[in-house]
């Protein structure tokens, strides 16, 4: 039984002649908030994609839940799958479905609940997100930081274990930024959920992350806290700092 949720040693992908990721090693403990921070293009959703089975490595071992995800069949990938959440900077809701009925779709695919347990669970996850006045809404008639929180209520929802962020905060303004950062910080420990994270943004960064990864050219270049890598000196490191 291994320590960690998330253990992944030395593993590597190129596309083609282009070598992504070439030596990662990455090891998350159950409940914790992990941030990768990295420019545009160096394998930051390569590597989310490689956790959930949508993209196999070339090279290295990759463990969730202590199970070796590139050996795993088809059905036995949509087990792991239904325990992790993956919330894309879109969070796309479908915008011909009321509120309520985007949240019960994930569980009405998954599982046969009856329509009293459909409403509870809607419920419960529209009062964690603060907006349970919006049940009956269409998604059109909600301002973007809602549709974000709508998108987060559906991922937590099916109760994932580890929830994968991509770009979450992306195109949002400041107060929406701080806002849904919270929330995802407060999510995190209200269901000790294990949450990493993929931005580039520095304010979602320091709400969110007990732990920083910088991702350059393949491999985690530095590795610290918000404060200890925002004093580095390292000319990189400090550029996502400034
Ligand atoms: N399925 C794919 N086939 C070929 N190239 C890909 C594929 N997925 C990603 N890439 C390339 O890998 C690099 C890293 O992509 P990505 O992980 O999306 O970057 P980011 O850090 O911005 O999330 C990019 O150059 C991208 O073009
Ligand atoms: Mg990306």
């Amino acid at each position: 039984m291994s320590d960690y949720i998330i253990d992944i040693e030395h593993l590597s992908k190129s596309f083609g002649q282009k070598e992504i990721l070439i030596d990662i090693t990455l090891k998350v403990k159950r409940g914790e908030s992990i941030v990768t921070l990295g420019k545009s293009g160096t394998g930051k959703s390569v590597t989310l994609l490689c956790i959930v089975g949508l993209i196999l490595p070339d090279l290295g071992t990759l463990k969730v839940f202590d199970k070796s995800i590139p050996d795993l069949s088809e059905k036995e990938l949509n087990e792991v799958r239904k325990k992790i959440g993956f919330l894309f900077q879109s969070g796309a809701l479908y915008d011909s479905m009321s509120v309520r009925e985007n949240l019960e779709f994930p569980l009405i695919r998954h599982f046969n609940y009856s329509r009293d347990e459909l409403n509870e669970k809607v419920e419960t996850v529209l009062n964690d997100v603060g907006l349970i006045d919006s049940i009956d809404k269409m998604p059109s008639e909600l301002s973007g930081g809602m549709r974000k929180r709508i998108g987060l209520a559906r991922t937590i929802i099916m109760r994932p274990e580890i929830i994968l962020y991509d770009e979450p905060t992306t195109g949002l303004d400041p107060a929406t930024t701080r806002e849904i950062s919270y929330l995802i910080k407060d999510l995190n420990s209200a269901y000790n959920i294990t949450s990493l994270i993929v931005t580039h943004d520095m304010a979602c960064t320091k709400i969110t992350a007990q732990r920083i990864l910088v991702l350059k050219n393949g491999i985690y270049f530095a590795e610290g806290s918000f404060d200890e890598l925002s004093n580095s000196n390292d000319d990189f490191v400090k550029s996502f700092f400034i």
